[in-house]
């Protein structure tokens, strides 16, 4: 993809893009072996994702979201089906989509400085080390992270190494943003900030975020859309649209009674599964 291709869209809220699958997934299966005994832990999941959706996954620990977005990424081969990202099936890493860990560590080179870390990924494509620079630069000013350019990752905060992570993703101009329970490890008022932060992103770029998390709050504030998978093997169980207006507030989203009812249909479906049970009955 060239750089006049990739530079952001603007997101106009008067004339939303006709929408159009960027992911395809078709009777999606994984499975793995291991000591000799195979199990299957995606179970044929079909799902179609439009182009600019924020599509998050929740679901039980363990059931499959990482290994399915994963898949998504084509950082793992499938055992059965397809995926296709842009109606090009998905054998090696697209190279319009980029993919953000769980573990911020494994996002960034602590070898490099934060400038070197967002530059890397525009290394290779032609450009010169000044204009490297300067898309850097800018990626950093959008993560709030000006100023920081000449410090390490380990002088950095958990909270701004995940900016960084998210910079350093942004910075090829992607057209899809994967990220796999990215604010887990963070405290409660950093999380907050940068759940602000990726929905600005994602107004203002215009791209598509499949997003995985385990908070169904999260998962409402952020989302145009939210998948639950049941487990055991994984496949969808619930597929909301989720269609509150932006800028969304989640002080106000909170308590509103839509939001509350499709925060119990999520959490019933994941209690039900993880057998928490109230009342003397599951949810
Ligand atoms: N490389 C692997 N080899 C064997 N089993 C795996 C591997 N990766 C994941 N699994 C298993 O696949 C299941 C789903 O894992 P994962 O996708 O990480 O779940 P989640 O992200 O929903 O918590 C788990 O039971 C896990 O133990
Ligand atoms: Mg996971």
């Amino acid at each position: 993809m060239s750089m006049t291709e990739s530079q952001p869209r603007e997101r106009t809220l008067e004339s939303p893009r006709a929408p159009a699958p960027i992911i395809a997934a078709r009777s999606v299966v994984k499975s793995f072996t291991t000591r000799g005994k195979e199990s299957v832990i995606l179970d044929g999941i079909t799902l179609d994702i439009n182009e600019g959706d924020f599509v998050t996954i929740v679901g039980p620990s363990g059931c499959g979201k990482t290994t399915f977005l994963q898949l998504i990424a084509g950082l793992q081969p499938m055992t059965a089906g397809s995926i296709a990202f842009d109606g090009v099936d998905i054998v090696v890493p697209p190279a319009g989509a980029v993919y953000v860990f769980q573990q911020y560590g494994k996002s960034v080179f602590p070898w490099r400085t934060v400038l070197g870390n967002v530059c890397f990924g525009l290394e290779g494509k032609g450009l010169s080390k000044a204009k490297r620079e300067g898309i850097a630069r800018d990626q950093l000013a959008l993560v709030g992270l000006a100023g920081f350019e000449h410090h390490y990752p380990s002088q950095l905060s958990g909270g701004m190494q995940q900016r960084l992570a998210i910079a350093r993703a942004l910075a090829p101009g992607p057209r899809m943003l994967l990220m796999d329970e990215p604010f887990s490890a963070l405290d409660a008022l950093t999380r907050a900030k940068l759940q602000k932060l990726v929905l600005d992103i994602w107004q203002k770029l215009g791209i598509t975020v499949v997003f995985v998390t385990h908070d169904i709050e999260e998962a409402l504030l952020l989302s145009t859309r939210v998948i639950a998978l049941h487990k055991s093997p994984a496949n969808i169980d619930i597929d909301l649209a989720i269609d509150f207006p932006h800028p969304r507030n989640p002080l106000t989203l909170g308590e509103d009674s839509e939001f509350l009812a499709k925060r119990r249909t999520l959490l019933s479906s994941i209690y039900r599964q993880e057998g928490i049970e109230y009342d003397g009955g599951v949810m």
